[in-house]
């Protein structure tokens, strides 16, 4: 998935030049029309404006056009093709094109339910199709861990690298993590264990059922504060390490996906320890349109229970 097919901030040229090509053209034939009557130049000839050319071809809206159906544009179809999340999404023409396209439905070939994809949604209505679905490519943390459970996709590494080294060199404490890929089992191993110790409903709150957990997509991460030996998740609010990533983590790609106040939307109690990479275009527009969760960002349906 990582991959850099189109630079992450490109606009979106190709899309204007189908339209700029035939004025282009124009403009081209008739300069060369222009020379082959070879006609010495006159001091005070009248030059044809090229608006006149222009007013000629039939008018396009370049912004209707490059709208309307952006799963054609080859750039995005070779991203898509190529597993390069980052480079689909810059071909769409950034994070908010990227959503607003999926949330107006004009991105058909965009599956919020690919677990592969940087963009997928998991929730208590969407759970992994398939359920014991597992991730490829998988690699080892790059911070201190406190659990074995130590791989993770590998764009979600770097950037947990450089957001662990950036909250350091803040001053801000040290950042380790607990756990990030977690495989189907080791979810039943964690769910069942929940239940047995305060009951289903509580369990429900804050552990996913197996083949619902970001935790199997391995673009899930929770993180604890290391500053003075590393503490446990439930730990992490009160820390300055949680601070700095409830302000910072987006600038990494990554957001925490279960705040407060959003239980009627996530069905878990705040976790701000449980963060999920998307990307650093998504995270940027889900940051900078003040979004607080995931189903918001892409207009999905809130998600508190199960269906059964
Ligand atoms: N604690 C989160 C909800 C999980 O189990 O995936
Ligand atoms: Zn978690």
């Amino acid at each position: 998935m990582s991959g850099a097919l189109i630079p992450r901030h490109a606009s979106r040229p190709s899309r204007v030049f189908p339209i700029a090509l035939p004025i282009g053209l124009a403009v081209t034939a008739l300069g060369a029309l222009w020379a082959l009557t070879d006609v010495p130049p006159v001091a005070d000839a009248v030059v044809p404006p090229a608006p006149a050319v222009a007013a000629q071809l039939p008018s396009i809206d370049v912004a209707t056009v490059a709208a309307t159906d952006p799963c054609s544009e080859p750039t995005v179809i070779d991203a898509l093709a190529a597993g390069d999340d980052e480079g689909t999404i810059a071909a769409f023409g950034g994070g908010a094109a990227f959503r607003e396209a999926v949330v107006a439905g004009s991105a058909p070939c965009i599956s919020l339910t690919d677990p592969s994809r940087q963009w997928v949604v998991v929730n208590k209505e969407r759970g992994l199709t398939p359920s014991d679905y597992e991730p490829a490519g998988l690699v080892e943390a790059p911070i201190q861990m406190t659990t074995a459970s130590t791989l993770i996709d590998e764009d979600a590494a770097t950037a947990l690298g450089d957001m662990a080294s950036a909250l350091s060199a803040a001053g801000m404490g040290e950042l380790g993590m607990n756990n990030s890929y977690r495989s189907y089992r080791l979810q039943v191993t964690n769910y069942t264990g929940q239940v047995a110790e305060v009951g289903q409903d509580a369990a429900d709150r804050g552990s996913a059922r197996p083949g619902f957990s970001e935790h199997q997509t391995g673009f899930a991460v929770d993180v604890v504060a290391c500053s003075s030996g590393c503490g446990g998740i439930d730990a992490f609010a009160s820390t300055s390490e949680s601070d700095w990533v409830a302000a910072h983590a987006w600038e990494h790609g990554f957001i925490v996906r279960y705040p407060a106040g959003a239980t009627g939307t996530t069905g878990y109690e705040p976790e701000p320890w449980h963060l999920r990479y998307v990307g650093p275009e998504l995270a940027a527009a889900y940051h900078g349109g003040g979004f607080d969760t995931l189903e918001e960002f892409f207009g999905l349906p809130a998600a508190p229970d199960y269906a059964h």
